[in-house]
């Protein structure tokens, strides 16, 4: 029997494709394990679970004509509603539908809720949709990862000493950073005073002198990096986590800027080019992390003094209650 999902993550709305990306062909995608597909339907955005009702063939095997999606074994043609419209070689049409999901295209992307009565709308940073901002998406495939460690992970202070050495952090130059930890039934924020710290080479060709670093968790399944200099914010990473799987996770990660001297497709590139080698480092041990947790049927974590958001995480992706909280602390990052 598969696993129940957090409850936040279960109500909740999930990015699964890019809105560019809805084009004229059918989209299968996942989301906590449940097959959809996505297909364009006039202006708006369809999604229905990807099987059809007559003999569950998946539907995204089928082709779009005029805003309906026609499934590729028998031909039925189905609606955005996903009610059937046409049965080929009859003139009857059968009372029947695929089960249509609730479906948004907010901030360039297609969210979807498997929940019959989704939760509120998730308010979005405001970087995702600032046009004094250069900004982009950088589109990746989903991996190994289960979905609560993967955002653990971007938030995670401790660990790029270790798996980003000299590209993130120095762990042969640390400094004393003071963090100022701030927590609510929203999410949480972890801010830096980095003034002092030596940057690793990654950091400090991008963003110059930081004076502060800010990670930002806002519940459930969306995180966030920001980076400010003397003269203000230098780069904002925000990443919507979506849950393929249980141990799927499919990152829509989007990349701002202030206007500068680079143009935007430049700096685009380097962005990618420089990160790629982070993401694959951090892939790779979230892909250990999960298989590890497999084998042992079950996580058993340990949470140390570093750990700022891993809790949080866990209990407000589960709908569970989390008072306002303030916290001072002193690290050497
Ligand atoms: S299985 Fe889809 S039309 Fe028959
Ligand atoms: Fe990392």
């Amino acid at each position: 029997m598969s696993k129940p999902w957090p409850s936040a993550l279960a109500s909740g709305w999930h990015p699964l494709a890019y809105e560019a990306e809805l084009g004229s062909r059918p989209l299968a995608r996942s989301l906590m394990g449940v097959p959809i597909v996505l297909f364009r339907s006039g202006a708006e955005a369809a999604a229905l679970l990807d099987r059809c009702p007559h003999r569950n063939v998946p539907l995204s095997c089928g082709k779009v004509r005029e805003g309906r999606i026609h499934c590729a074994y028998h031909g039925w043609a189905f609606d955005a509603a996903g009610r059937c419209r046409q049965v080929p070689g009859t003139d009857a049409v059968p009372d029947v539908a695929a089960h249509r999901l609730s479906v948004r295209e907010v901030a360039g992307l297609v969210w979807c809720s498997l929940a019959e009565t989704p939760a509120a709308f998730p308010s979005l940073p405001p970087e995702l949709d600032d046009p004094d901002l250069h900004s982009f998406w950088w589109s990746l495939d989903a991996s190994r990862a289960r979905v609560l460690d993967a955002i653990e992970n971007l938030l995670d202070p401790a660990h790029p000493h270790f798996l980003h050495p000299y590209l993130v952090r120095r762990k042969d130059a640390r400094r004393e950073v003071r963090v100022c930890f701030t927590s609510d039934a929203r999410g949480g924020e972890a801010r830096y005073d980095e003034a002092q710290t030596r940057l690793a080479w990654l950091p400090r060709f991008f963003e110059g002198n930081r004076t502060t670093a800010v990670g930002r968790y806002l519940a459930p399944t969306i995180a966030q990096l920001a980076f400010e200099g003397a003269t203000g914010p230098t780069l904002t990473i925000t990443v919507v986590f979506t849950p393929e799987d249980q141990d799927r996770t499919r990152p829509f990660a989007h990349f701002a800027t202030p206007r500068g001297l680079l143009p935007e497709w430049l700096k685009r590139r380097l962005l990618i080019a420089f990160h790629a080698p982070v993401l694959r480092q951090d892939r790779a041990a979230l892909a250990l992390q999960a298989a590890t947790i497999e084998r042992f049927g079950e996580p058993d974590f340990h949470t140390g003094p570093l750990d700022l958001f891993g809790p949080l995480i866990w209990r407000l992706a589960n709908g569970l209650p989390s008072p306002p909280e303030k916290r001072q602390l002193q690290v050497w990052l």
